[in-house]
C-alpha cells in the first residue's frame, strides 16, 4: 500500500480549511518543555500540524503514506521553515532508530488502522520510539449511533469549500455504509462543484474504536494510559464527550 488518501493534497488542504480546533492543543501538549522536544508525528498529512509545530520551536518529525501530501507538505515547510521533515512511509511499519519525546497521531488518522493485527504492529513500531519518559498522544472521535447507522443510500452534505484550482465553490455529499460485524465505515465522499456538476470521488474505510476496546489494545500493547480527555479543551473524557484522546506512556 503506497497511498491511502486519493485525494490531491490541494483538495484536502481546500475541503478541511475549517480543521483548527486542535492546533492550540497539540501546542499545548508538545511546545510546553523548557527544551526544544522532539516530535514524531503519524499520518502528518499535508503538514497542516506540523507547521504550527516547527512555528512553536519544536524538533519535529512526520511521517505519512501519500508520497504527494509529502512532497507537497515538505515544499511548504521549505519555503516557511526552510526544513523538509516528513517522511514517506507506513505507520505500521517504521524504524528510524530513534526515540522521541512526543509521539502522536492526530485527526482520526489512527482510524485507518483497520483490524487489530494493525494497531498491534503500529503500537510495536511506536514503543521502539519511545524513552522512558516519552508521551504519546492518540485522538479519535467517539463512534456515535447516528453516524454509523444512516439509510445507505443517504447523501449527506459534509462540507462546503472553496476549491483553489477550479477557483469554485464545492460541496461534499457523502455515503456511508456501516459493516457492524467488522465495525468498519466505507465512506464514499462525492464532490460537487457550484453547478452541481460531479468532479471527484473518493471513498476510504475507517474502523470504529469504543473506548473500552481502544483502552484494552493501548493497556495490551505495554502503554500505560495516564490521561484520557474528551475534548481539545482538556475536559475528562465522560459519556457524553465527542473525541477520546489518550496520553500514554510505557508500562515501567
Ligand atoms: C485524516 S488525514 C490526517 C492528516 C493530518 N494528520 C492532519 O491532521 O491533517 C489521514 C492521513 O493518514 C494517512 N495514512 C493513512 N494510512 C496510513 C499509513 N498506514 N501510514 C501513514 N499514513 C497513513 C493518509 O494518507 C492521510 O494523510
Amino acid at each position: 500500500m503506497s497511498e491511502y488518501y486519493s485525494i490531491s493534497p490541494t483538495l484536502y488542504d481546500d475541503q478541511f480549511w475549517w480543521k483548527k480546533d486542535d492546533i492550540e492543543f497539540w501546542n499545548q501538549k508538545i511546545l510546553c518543555s523548557k527544551k526544544q522536544a522532539s516530535v514524531l508525528e503519524l499520518a502528518a498529512g499535508t503538514g497542516r500540524l506540523a507547521y504550527a509545530l516547527i512555528r512553536g520551536g519544536a524538533e519535529y518529525t512526520g511521517l505519512e503514506l501519500s508520497q504527494d501530501f509529502v512532497s507537497y507538505a515538505n515544499l511548504k515547510l521549505q519555503s516557511s521553515f526552510g526544513c523538509s521533515p516528513i517522511l514517506q512511509g507506513d505507520m505500521r511499519h517504521f524504524d528510524f532508530k530513534k526515540q522521541y519525546d512526543y509521539l502522536f497521531i492526530g485527526f482520526n488518522s489512527f482510524l485507518h488502522l483497520l483490524n487489530n493485527h494493525d494497531v498491534n504492529i503500529f503500537l510495536s513500531s511506536i514503543k521502539k520510539h519511545m524513552h522512558k519518559k516519552s508521551r504519546f498522544y492518540l485522538d479519535v472521535f467517539v463512534p456515535h449511533p447516528l453516524f454509523l447507522y444512516r439509510p445507505k443510500n443517504l447523501k449527506t452534505k459534509v462540507v462546503e469549500f472553496y476549491n483553489s484550482e477550479t477557483q469554485k465553490e464545492c460541496v461534499i455529499e457523502e455515503l456511508l455504509d456501516y459493516n457492524s460485524t467488522q465495525e468498519i465505515a466505507t465512506v464514499h465522499w462525492i464532490y460537487l462543484d457550484n453547478c452541481n456538476q460531479r468532479f471527484n470521488e473518493f471513498q476510504f474505510k475507517m474502523k470504529m474504536f469504543y473506548p473500552d476496546s481502544l483502552i484494552s489494545l493501548l493497556t495490551e500493547n505495554g502503554l500505560s494510559i495516564k490521561n484520557i480527555w474528551g475534548s481539545y479543551e482538556g475536559e475528562d473524557f465522560s459519556e457524553d464527550s465527542n473525541l477520546q484522546i489518550y496520553e500514554c506512556m510505557l508500562l515501567d
